[in-house]
């Protein structure tokens, strides 16, 4: 099919546009408009029919990630977990990065740390219990690296100082099951 007056965009060009209307410019007949209108909009379908297409192939044919991916176990690498908490254990530490918990973590881990938040239930996995042997095993930098880089649908707090990232640390040490 020969659409001389439309571009790779389906749209078209403007001179393209005079030159079809030429000297009647403003009389044309109606169905003219028309007739160009539809072959652009047909266009404009086609090539969203096209891309949905490759789109569907591409989903379909590429590599899918699996869930059980995410739930591999997550280590930190051996120079962070030796990476030895910089704040101090002290009341005012606990109380900032309890503030800073409260705030940016409870939704998903719950008020007291135990991973039941409002927003738990629709993730997969699940957010991590800091109350949990798991996570009080683990070393401080291990767990300050896990909150700086985060994974799947837990976010990275990379953006948040870094003092503050310690002293989430100091405080999750206070969940510890007794
Ligand atoms: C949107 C929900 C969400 C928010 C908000 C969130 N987390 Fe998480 N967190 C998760 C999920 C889900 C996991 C489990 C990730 C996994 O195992 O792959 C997790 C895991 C963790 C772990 C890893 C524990 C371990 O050893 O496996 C730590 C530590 C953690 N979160 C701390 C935090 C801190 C601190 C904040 C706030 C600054 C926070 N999270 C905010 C969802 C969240």
């Amino acid at each position: 099919m020969n659409m001389p007056f439309i571009n790779d965009d389906g749209v078209i060009p403007a001179e393209a546009q005079a030159r079809s209307q030429g000297p009647l410019s403003g009389h044309e007949p109606e169905h003219e408009k028309e007739d160009s209108m539809v072959i652009s909009l047909a266009a404009r379908i086609g090539g969203l029919v096209l891309g949905a297409a490759l789109l569907l192939f591409l989903g379909l044919s590429g590599p899918t990630p699996r869930i059980a991916d995410a739930q591999a176990p997550w280590v930190a690498p051996a120079a962070e977990k030796a990476k030895k908490n910089p704040v101090p254990s002290d009341k005012k530490t606990i109380d900032q990065g309890e503030k800073v918990a409260k705030i940016n973590c409870a939704s998903c881990h719950g008020a007291k740390g135990k991973g039941d938040g409002a927003a738990a239930v629709a993730l997969n996995p699940k957010p991590a219990d800091w109350t949990s042997a798991r996570v009080q095993d683990e070393s401080d930098g291990e767990i300050f690296w896990k909150i700086t880089n985060g994974r799947g649908p837990m976010p990275s707090w990379r953006h948040l100082p870094e003092t503050d990232r310690w002293a989430i640390v100091r405080y999750i040490r206070t969940l510890a099951a007794k």
